[in-house]
């Protein structure tokens, strides 16, 4: 928010929460006589972040990073809570079908282990271009072929690698591919969840490096 106040923050959630049922199957519980659990992942979390700003949300392990994370591109439902992008609802934009009118393209995720997050079936240059396609940022195949080799250039890759599948590639160079796919669609929002963490340290330092120059 700017000092004058008068600006909309870009991202604004306000009391998400989000719990998880935790409880022993049912049969167990009527025996054991247990209650049901939950655990309260996310409770209470407020922030505002202004177009252009940063927010690093530190914590000790399972404290719930990663589903506030997941909570505001809309990979989780909050049981409490809203989520507002530029003014918009963004949880009612999730709820109303596949590209969340128009707010996926806006908002992006690199996630913390690209093993797990890039189709190993497909080659780089269909996962990069898979945003492209999706949200009918290019004019076919040709022009998606174009942007995919300008968004690894970006990141270091190069053309050749564009032919490749991800596990032919180190886990550095596989964080360039998400990094590539998540920048393809053009989002103004970027959500960076531990996106090193699984990375060898002196690749960490260049994807950080990375990501700063971008
Ligand atoms: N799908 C789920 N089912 C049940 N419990 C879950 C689920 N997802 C997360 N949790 C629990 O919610 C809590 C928060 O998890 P979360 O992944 O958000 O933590 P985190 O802060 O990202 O941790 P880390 O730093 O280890 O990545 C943890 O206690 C976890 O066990
Ligand atoms: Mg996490």
């Amino acid at each position: 928010m700017t000092a004058t106040g008068i600006t909309t923050p870009l991202v604004e959630a306000s009391d998400l929460a989000k719990g998880f049922d935790v409880s022993a199957p049912w049969l167990t519980r009527v025996i054991s006589r247990e209650p049901r659990r939950t655990v309260r992942a996310v409770d209470g979390v407020s922030f505002r972040i202004a177009r252009g700003g940063t927010l690093a949300l530190v914590g000790e392990s399972g404290c719930g990073k990663s589903t506030v994370a997941r909570m505001l591109v809309g990979l989780q439902a909050p049981d409490r809570g809203q989520v507002r992008f530029d003014g918009q609802d963004a949880l009612a934009a999730w709820r109303a079908g596949r590209t969340g009118a128009g707010l996926r393209r806006r908002l992006q995720m690199i996630f913390q282990d690209p093993y797990a997050s890039l189709n190993p079936r497909w080659r780089v240059a269909d996962i990069v271009a898979e945003p492209l396609l999706e949200h009918g940022l290019v004019d076919g195949r040709r022009q998606a072929r174009e942007r995919v080799a300008e968004l690894l250039g970006a990141v270091g890759l190069g053309g050749a690698d564009a032919s490749r599948y991800p596990h032919q590639f180190s886990g550095g160079q596989r964080q360039r591919i998400s990094i590539a796919r998540a920048l393809a669609s053009g989002p103004e929002f970027l959500v960076c969840d531990e996106p090193t963490s699984a990375l060898d340290v002196s690749v960490q330092a260049q994807v950080l490096n990375l990501m700063k120059d971008l």
